[in-house]
This record gives structure tokens, sequence and C-alpha cells, in this order.
């Protein structure tokens, strides 16, 4: 496999019952691009993901990571081997401050998180790239706050902050702006271009906001009814008759999709 390509899908396929949410997908992302999946609601976005994560096990199909078959692995050893997914709010401990929850994403990486008091040189290591990253997300002088204080865009580049504390080299970011007020949505996508700009991370990102899309990706996959329709640049994408169509005929139209056409 050519080794600049991180991730691998062969005819991805996830069924429910009689239901295809993945219908044989096939993609291949480039190492340290952004490359952001989209498509209208039920497309089977979320799914894709979760094949990837590990969340489930595919109908059918390969998944490489790599260069591993990591198909049939379980979540947790793709997370060693570098996959990172945000998991919405959950994995945040509320009544810990922001700093102890990225710090402690940290230490469960490293090998050494149960001796913590006992080895003052590995917790200042932890303490120090906790500081970094909330750097990155934007969350310093935030440092003591209690997570659960935190106003809701906060509690995203938190999530954030504790999948990059976790030292991924493949984000997995499902709708990091959902739930989002507008004025926090610039907030995320600063977050998102500076990981781009540190350099050395592949960034999946599956967001209806087409504005972001359009700005964050290197390529756009789009889904629709568990299929890929298209693949391309933004400008590609947004020239797209199929993409067009999809979404127009779709319960889901996306606001600002004329807007961004180039
Ligand atoms: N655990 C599940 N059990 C049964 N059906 C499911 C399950 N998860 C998803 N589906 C179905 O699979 C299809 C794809 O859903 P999915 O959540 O992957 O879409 P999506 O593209 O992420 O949509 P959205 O943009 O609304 O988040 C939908 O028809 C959905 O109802
Ligand atoms: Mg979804």
């Amino acid at each position: 496999m050519d080794n600049t390509i991180i991730l691998e899908t062969n005819r991805l396929r996830k069924d429910f019952g009689g239901l295809v949410a993945v219908a044989g997908v096939s993609v291949k992302v480039r190492q340290g691009t952004s490359h952001s999946i989209i498509g209208p609601n039920g497309a089977g976005k979320t799914t894709f993901f979760n094949l990837l994560s590990g969340v489930f096990k595919p109908t059918g199909g390969t998944i490489y990571f790599k260069g591993h078959d990591i198909t049939a692995l379980p979540a947790y050893q793709r997370s060693h081997l570098g996959i990172g997914r945000s998991f919405q709010i959950t994995n945040i401990f509320p009544n810990l401050t922001v700093l102890e929850n990225v710090r402690l994403a940290a230490q469960s990486r490293g090998r050494d998180n149960f001796k913590l008091l006992s080895d003052f040189r590995a917790f200042g290591r932890y303490q120090e790239r906790a500081l970094e990253i909330l750097e990155l997300v934007g969350l310093r002088g935030k440092e003591l706050t209690v997570a659960h204080a935190l106003p809701h865009g906060d509690k995203r580049k938190l999530e954030i902050g504790i999948l990059l504390a976790t030292e991924p080299e493949l984000l997995l970011l499902d709708e990091p702006t959902a739930g989002m007020s507008q004025e926090e949505v610039p907030g995320i996508m600063e977050v998102i271009g500076k990981i781009k700009a540190s350099g050395g991370k592949t960034i999946m990102l599956v967001e209806h906001k087409m504005e972001i899309i359009m700005r964050a990706s290197d390529v756009i996959t789009v889904m629709h009814l568990g299929s890929v329709i298209a693949e391309g640049t933004p400008a590609q994408i947004a020239n797209d008759e199929a993409v067009q169509a999809a979404y127009l005929g779709g319960t889901h139209t996306y606001r600002g999709w004329r807007a961004h056409q180039p």
C-alpha cells in the first residue's frame, strides 16, 4: 500500500437488519490531509466513523490503517495504533478542572498512569503537555475552571483537547460544532486550523456547516444513502451536480450551500 495513505477502506459495509447504513464505501485518506465526509442526514457518516473507530464491526469489507488490516481489531487497539475519536462530552470528567481532564488523558496514553505521585518528572511532563494542548485549543486561562462550569463551546474545545492528549495520528471529528452558537463556531474553526498547522496529524471531519467544510478540507468525500457519490476538492464538490441533487432531494438542505459555490 502507498505509505502516504494513512487509512484505506475497501467496500466497507454495515447493515442494521434490513437497512444498509454503509453500502460498500472505498475511501483513501492521505496522511496529513484534512479529509471531510459530508452528506445529507442519514447518509451513513457517523456509522462510517463508528466502523473506523471500532464501535461497530463491519458487515463486509476491510479497513487498513498505516498498512495494518484493523478490520477485526477492538476499539482500544485502534486507539493505541493512533486513531482518535471524539465522543461528544461524555469523556469529560465534569468535576475535575480543565487542566486535570487533559493531563489525565495524556497520562492514560503514557505508561505510568498509576504511579503519578511517586514520579514527579513524569507528572511535570504530562502537565507541560496538557498546558501546550490547552494553548492549542484556546483554553489557556481556564486551566482551573471545573469542566462542568464551561460554556458549551469550551466543552467542545476541551473534548478536542482530551482527544489530542492521547496523541492520535488520525482524528475523527463528528460534528464538532453541533449545538454551538454562531459566536462559538469561529473558535472551533481556529482550533481545527491550528491542529492542521501544527503538522503531522490527519483530520477526518464530519460537519453540516458548509462554510467550515469548504474552508477546512483538502478533500471532501460525499456520501448519500450509504454510498460515496462524489469526491474531490472543495471547489470540485461545490460544482458537482450529483451532490447538489442529493442535497436538494433530501430533507436536509445546507444553508449557505449556494453562497459557497465558487
Ligand atoms: N445503531 C443503529 N441501529 C440501527 N440503525 C442505525 C444505527 N445507527 C445508525 N442507523 C441508521 O443508519 C443510517 C445512517 O445513519 P448515520 O447516523 O450513520 O447517518 P449520518 O450520515 O451520520 O446522519 P446525520 O447527518 O443525521 O448525523 C440511518 O438510516 C440510521 O437510522
Ligand atoms: Mg451523524
